[in-house]
């Protein structure tokens, strides 16, 4: 197995020698990072472990084979932020977004926020399967076990899998929750099966626990291969010297402070652009925060944003290329695509475009990656690439890994803590408020 292409130097806007500096500060970091590797101290760090923990991935199996065995045809993925992007983001690059119209031995729909007409669509969907006499399985996902959205979603769904199995609906959920949460115990209550989430394991950074291995495995993920992909990962991203994470912390950190805030990760892959989304989750909750300094609030973050390639080109592209320097941008591209279509040879249409005929659509779409490069070069937009050698699950499990040790460099060389999210609690207060009036 290969590791995920990385190429900075001559494109990402910091020289050797600073980047070298940034790293070394980073020093103590990676010592706590590789002493969570192994399993010892530091359980702030819970997510380097992760993959390595055999048991926990037991767990999920287990559960993912007694689940099966009731032969749902749909599964709910009730759960937001931390709980379901990361799910989103795997499944979507594996098995493409039109994945259930092709007819899968289980759908997946994902119940994040509360937009009613959503909700409905989803319901009535499901409604058509009960109504058929099949099953569906509901997955409530909460760390916390009191998000709104969540908690408001799940009611709506066990309402209508109680009508269609009455005596029996506890069967078809299964409730991921932290140990002790009121979740965990009105679901002991309810005798819903239970999945706990490792206790130090913070939301953004659960993918790879209970969180995101159980709703994978259902719909067919290879869980060991994810897993392995980030084991593969821990190695490199714990070394004191080459550790791509290092790198790429210190590419982010470096620009930020050449007052370049934000952080766009361009996508060419429409299967990739929820891998983008969880990215630009880790980064935006992790790091946006607000310190204070000398008494006086002084905000840290860099903004993440999502672009997909080549549909953004034409939307964002003039104002990447012409407008103010202010993002740094990380091209990721697919080497080995799935399939092989290739654009027909119509001789008229030779004149509307050239050079097209008779090509497969990859090597056009190659010819835009390269092109849009070599462009950031010319009008000196500072980029990195990162190459997948294909939409595996291995490869995926490398990505994520190396974003969340990359996320938790930046957050030691910000100041900031990465796990927290002191300032969202906000916004929730002042729901509760207007939903109590
Ligand atoms: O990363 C985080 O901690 C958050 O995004 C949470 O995942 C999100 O707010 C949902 O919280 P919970 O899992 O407690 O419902």
């Amino acid at each position: 197995m290969r590791f995920l292409t990385y190429e900075y130097q001559q494109t990402c806007g910091v020289d050797s020698q600073q980047l070298t500096a940034i790293s070394s500060d980073l020093a103590p970091c990676i010592e706590e990072l590789a002493a969570a590797v192994s399993g010892s101290g530091h359980e702030q760090y819970a997510f380097a472990h992760m993959p390595q923990d055999q048991e926990h991935r037991a767990a999920c199996k287990k559960m993912i084979a007694a689940k099966k065995a009731l032969n749902p045809k749909a599964l709910v993925v009730i759960g937001i932020g931390g709980s379901n992007l990361g799910t989103l983001a795997v499944h979507e690059l594996l098995h493409g977004t039109l994945y259930n119209e092709s007819n899968p031995p289980i759908r997946i729909y994902c119940a994040d926020t509360v937009d009613s007409d959503y909700i409905h669509a989803i319901y009535l969907r499901l409604e058509q399967e009960l109504e058929k006499g099949n099953t569906i399985l509901l997955n409530i996902i909460s760390k916390s076990g009191s998000t709104t959205e969540t908690i408001a979603n799940a009611e709506v769904f066990l309402a209508l899998l109680r009508k269609y199995h009455p005596a029996d609906f506890h069967e078809y959920v299964v409730v991921t929750t932290d140990q002790g949460s009121a979740l965990w115990l009105l679901a002991e209550k309810e005798r819903f099966a239970l999945l706990a989430i490792p206790k130090k394991l913070g939301g953004r950074y659960s993918v790879l626990s209970c969180v995101g291995l159980f709703p994978l495995g259902m719909i067919g993920v290879d869980i060991e291969k994810l897993c392995e992909g980030a084991i593969s990962m821990n190695a490199l991203c714990v070394q004191q010297q080459d550790n791509p994470a290092v790198i790429g912390a210190a590419i982010n950190y470096a620009l930020y402070q050449k007052n370049i805030p934000i952080h766009d990760t361009f996508i060419f892959s429409v299967d990739g652009q929820s891998l983008g989304k969880w990215y630009r989750q880790l980064m935006g909750e992790s790091l946006g925060k607000e310190l204070s300094k000398d008494g006086k609030r002084n905000p840290v973050g860099i903004v993440p944003t999502v672009s997909l390639g080549s549909t953004d080109l034409h939307s964002v592209g003039q104002l990447y290329l012409g407008g103010p320097v202010r993002h740094f941008t990380t091209f990721i591209t697919i080497e080995q695509l799935n399939s092989d279509l290739q654009v027909p040879v119509f001789e008229n249409f030779e004149a509307l475009v050239a050079d097209i005929q008779g090509k497969p659509l990859r090597t056009i779409m190659h010819a835009i990656e390269i092109g849009i490069k070599a462009a950031y070069k010319k009008n000196e937009r500072p980029f990195v690439s990162l190459v997948f050698p294909a939409k595996s699950a291995y490869y995926v499990g490398q990505f994520l890994q190396l974003k969340m040790f990359e996320i938790v460099y930046l957050g030691y060389l910000l100041g900031v803590d990465p796990f927290d999210q002191p300032n969202v609690e906000l916004y929730k207060q002042e729901t509760r408020k207007i939903l109590s009036q």
